[in-house]
């Protein structure tokens, strides 16, 4: 326990994200920098937020690309015993945390335009507003987001901006508002508490796609995700539940009859 925790109920709680925030206005990735201030001891909760990455990354080794300004850029350090087996659970809620804030931003009717697309990429009207990337540390993890403001014309269709002019630091404080609760709740108690919500916003749900894994690509019709967060798809041969991967909605036209109809 470190200065300025509380005591609550149920013993000593951690400090609150967004304890100390530091801004940058270039930096490599706020991953990276963040990184090093946890090597260096950086308290739970500590975010590095920026205007520009040099070097800025997605999963599986994407690139992460935004000008100056037009992305809220920001990691936060979690440190918690229940890591690193609840980071799935925590990477899972914070796109949902985060849905429930932009459709607040984004007012009337906003509610249908947002999606998750498992395991955390944040939709709006189909394409990608939102990605989240953790990664562990010593003792914790680095969880870092990326959401588009404003995208320049020539950006690919698949990415959605959010288009409403917005107070970037009132929108990150409310962000880690909601990531610091819904934190705390998937530390302590895993994906099953969000599941009921996570199915209700849960994009491709019924359709048809592709899961790109680690060993290989499989072909299915997407029905759910379980209580420990995993995604279940009805593959020929038969539901199987999966942990990591990038899913794919096949296109109308593109319709495999391989895929296990609904
Ligand atoms: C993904 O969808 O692939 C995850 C994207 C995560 C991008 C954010 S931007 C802030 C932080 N710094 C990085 O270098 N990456 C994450």
């Amino acid at each position: 326990m470190t200065p300025g925790d509380a005591q609550g109920p149920l013993g000593p709680e951690p400090a609150a994200l967004g304890r100390r925030i530091l801004h940058l206005r270039e930096v490599d990735s706020t991953q990276d920098h963040l990184r090093r201030l946890a090597e260096a001891g950086a308290p739970h909760g500590t975010v590095v937020w920026a205007d520009e990455q040099t070097r800025g990354r997605g999963r599986r080794g994407a690139r992460w690309e935004a000008r100056a300004g037009d992305a809220l850029l920001v990691s936060v350090l979690v440190r918690s015993p229940a890591l690193p087996a609840a980071g799935a659970a925590l990477s899972l809620v914070w796109p949902l945390a985060a849905l429930g804030v932009l459709a607040r931003v984004l007012g009337r009717g906003a509610t249908e335009r947002l999606a998750v697309k498992w395991p955390n990429d944040l939709l709006l009207d189909g394409g990608k507003l939102m990605g989240v990337l953790v990664e562990g540390v010593e003792g914790g993890a680095v969880v870092g987001a990326g959401l588009n403001l404003a995208l320049p014309p020539d950006a690919p269709k698949e990415r959605a901006q959010l288009g409403v002019p917005v107070d970037r630091e009132g929108l990150l404080h409310a962000l880690l508002k909601a990531w610091d609760g819904a934190s705390r709740i998937a530390l302590e108690r895993g994906f099953a508490p969000f599941r009921p919500l996570y199915r209700t916003v849960l994009a491709y749900r019924g359709e048809a796609v592709t899961l790109a894994t680690e060993s290989g690509s499989e072909l299915g019709r997407l029905c759910d995700v379980d209580p420990q967060g995993r995604l279940v798809l009805e593959t020929p041969g038969g539901r199987r539940a999966f942990w990591a991967g990038e899913v794919q909605r096949l296109r109308p036209g593109e319709e495999d009859p391989r895929a296990a109809p609904p």
